[in-house]
């Protein structure tokens, strides 16, 4: 255990570009650094790192974050890993934590129950290879499926001798406590008896991603067998199944690799695919897929092929699966095999290479997979209009609006409906969705923005297309930013401009059209079109108003002959210009001038951000009166109104990207 002390110190001296410059090769652009995405293969850059903020943003892959999580990414290190990695190049002692006699008591027993089940590994591998039985038996079975030495020694199979207590005497012997094999799943105890789990079978060891063996699943091989094909561990304090894949410790590097993850059902695709040369496959193990193993999936690759075999009936009822893995965040593909084939017995049919061919040419994106599935071969519009309504329910699922509205386009065209159509329905199922508690995988979500990824170049988009039509209608429009009320927001940058106002009113900027114009001009043209909110800077603002329709600029001095509420704010905004503290006048200086030279743009861009900001109040009200309208016609109104007041929204925040002042 790292001490949080250490931890802490690391953190604050962790250097994003210190880290990154190692193993990437950095351009100097702006005030960050691009270059080419260390995780994808591209010709353009589209990796960023802002060594102000300490962050780094991968376009190409979505990948984002700080320096521990760059490590973790890029050598698959887990985050102790990274630790250690940072704490070493910088030259950190790590000062471990001492562990309560409980951690280390608890820490023993994992260790204990790993130990047992590498030995029970261990003992499986060995009878398969130097035992009569085992050879005889389960290796012959292994070559007969035409399985290679190598691939049984890269997934450890082994075989377990059809004997009670094989496993327990060996263990015995060895001086092992019988206990944790019970716990571990490989010792059954009924009553008085006790006896190996798994007896008479070839063995699949189900490693955790870092190699450990953590159960097993073991196949029959007898065909009078009364049990089931497949017996499984239970679940123990180390198998969770719906947290693994089985797989993922032999695949994880090849599927970073591949940026792409093939998903199948079971140990003999995994172990036909590997050995076809396909390396980046895993298997969900019978079940159907869980929000955790989307998540695994997703530490290594954004990108998910699942393998379907021939039967419809079949894929129609993993489709949650695939709506799962959308609500996740994950780019779905799937391939569908000929009737009465599965990904381990037609990549067998075919060999490695054909069948590579085979899924790159037969994946469709889940798009027109499920148009395939759902309307290929019928005319019925009862069925087309459900099929549709299917296809649409799950590009709604999909947290990034910027794809949505990519699949919403591939949909129209691909079913040739009208694009608003579409839109309009799913603008009704997000609603139903906003209604709701959100009990879904969210990561991702708009509900849920990874932090401080602002500022980056605003007309990037993973897709590479430009980011006005796709208004993510219900975004929160309070959780991008700070956590203050937009009305908060709002009449701090009223204040801001009244500051403006005060302070260079009469200064001369470059105006409309080229000519000199004072900046006092330039604001209340700018602001004609925006109502103010907080009482006082309405009353200042007028005065400003009409004092510049007889010509003159309102100053400090005028404003002292007010109400003692404009003096004391005329007062507040004229001294505490930025509201810094005393200590950090320097600073205070340096931006008194800089903000002298860039007048224009930096009142320019305060109105902009109170526009933005009024606009997504308006948004935000609107968004209200969307949930609590139960009228139909009510309801669309307001929906084409968001829709207005998100492109007005996407203009502003455009604006604003090309605004570099703070
Ligand atoms: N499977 C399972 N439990 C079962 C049957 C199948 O977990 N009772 C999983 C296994 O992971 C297996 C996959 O589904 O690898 C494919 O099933 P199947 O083709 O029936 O298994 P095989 O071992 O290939 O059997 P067969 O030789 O009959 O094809
Ligand atoms: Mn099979």
């Amino acid at each position: 255990m790292i001490s949080n002390h250490t931890i802490e110190e690391i953190k604050n001296r962790m250097d994003i570009y210190e880290v990154i410059s190692e193993f990437v090769d950095l351009k100097k652009s702006g005030s960050s650094f691009k270059a080419l995405s260390p995780f994808t293969d591209e010709k353009t850059p589209s990796f960023m790192v802002s060594p102000a903020k300490n962050i780094f943003k991968c376009f190409s892959t979505g990948k984002g974050g700080d320096a521990i999580t760059f490590l973790m990414e890029l050598d698959g290190l887990s985050y102790m890993e990274a630790l250690r990695f940072l704490a070493k190049k910088y030259g950190i002692e790590l000062e471990e934590e001492e562990q309560t006699e409980e951690q280390v008591n608890a820490q023993n027993e994992r260790e204990s129950l790993f130990i047992a089940l590498n030995f029970a590994k261990d003992h499986f591998v060995k009878n398969l290879w130097d035992t009569e039985e085992g050879k005889n038996i389960g290796l012959s079975y292994f070559k007969e499926r035409d399985f290679t030495d190598e691939t049984i020694k890269t997934f450890e199979l082994g075989y377990a001798l059809d004997q009670w207590q094989g496993l327990m005497d060996a263990a015995a012997q060895k001086g092992y406590n019988e206990s944790y094999l019970e716990r571990a799943g490989l010792k059954i105890v009924k009553e008085d008896k006790a006896y190996d789990r798994f007896r008479g079978r070839v063995t699949f060891p189900i490693h955790n991603v870092s190699g450990k063996v953590i159960a097993f699943g073991a196949r029959t091989l007898k065909s009078n067998e009364k049990g089931p094909k497949y017996l499984n561990s239970p679940e123990t304090e180390l198998y969770t199944k719906s947290k693994i894949l089985y797989g993922i410790f032999q695949a994880k590097n090849e599927i970073r690799n591949q940026a792409n993850c093939y998903l199948v059902e079971g140990y003999t695709d995994v172990t036909s695919l590997y050995q076809g040369g396909i390396k980046n496959v895993v298997a969900s193990s019978g079940t159907s897929l869980t929000e955790d193993q989307i998540k695994l999936i997703k530490r290594y690759s954004e990108n998910v092929t699942v393998l379907f075999d021939g039967d419809k009936a079949g894929i129609k009822a993993s489709m949650r699966g695939i709506d799962m893995m959308l609500s996740g965040g994950l780019n779905v593909k799937a391939v569908r095999f000929p009737e009465g084939e599965d990904p381990d017995s037609y990549c067998k049919q075919l060999g490695g290479t054909a069948f590579k061919t085979y899924l790159e040419e037969n994946s469709l994106d889940f798009i027109s997979f499920k148009t395939e599935l759902y309307i290929s071969g019928t005319d019925d519009p009862i069925k087309r209009a459900e099929a549709i309504r299917e296809i649409v329910h799950s590009i709604s699922l999909i947290p990034d609006p910027i794809k949505r509205t990519v699949y919403t386009q591939q949909c129209s065209n691909k079913l040739g409906i009208d694009e608003g159509t579409l839109v309009t329905e799913l603008n009704k199922l997000l609603l139903k969705e906003s209604n709701k508690p959100r009990t879904n995988y969210t990561s991702g979500s708009p509900s849920n923005p990874s932090p401080s990824m602002g500022n980056f170049p605003p007309d990037m988009s993973p897709f590479g297309i430009p980011m006005e039509p796709p208004p993510d209608l219900f975004a929160d429009p309070t959780d991008l930013e700070e956590k203050a009320t937009p009305s908060d927001i709002i009449q701090q940058q009223e204040r801001e401009s009244i500051r403006m106002l005060i302070n260079y009113g009469e200064e001369l900027v470059e105006g409309f059209e080229g000519e000199e114009t004072q900046l006092a001009q330039y604001i209340l043209t700018e602001c004609e079109d925006i109502e103010f909110t907080t009482p006082i800077y309405i009353e200042m603002m007028d005065m400003f108003k009409s004092s510049l329709a007889a010509g003159k600029v309102t100053n400090l001095h005028d404003l002292m002959g007010g109400s003692e509420e404009i003096k004391k704010v005329a007062v507040d905004l004229s001294t505490d210009r930025y509201e810094l503290s005393p200590n950090w006048s320097d600073k205070f200086q340096i931006s008194v001038a800089h903000e002298r030279d860039a007048l224009k743009k930096s009142a320019f861009g305060n109105i902009l951000r109170l526009k933005f900001r009024i606009i997504r109040k308006m948004i935000a009200e609107n968004i209200e009166n969307i949930k609590n309208s139960t009228d139909e016609a009510e309801i669309d109104e307001l929906l084409s109104m968001q829709t207005g007041l998100k492109q007005m929204e996407m203009a502003i925040a455009k604006e604003l990207g090309n605004v570099t002042v703070r």
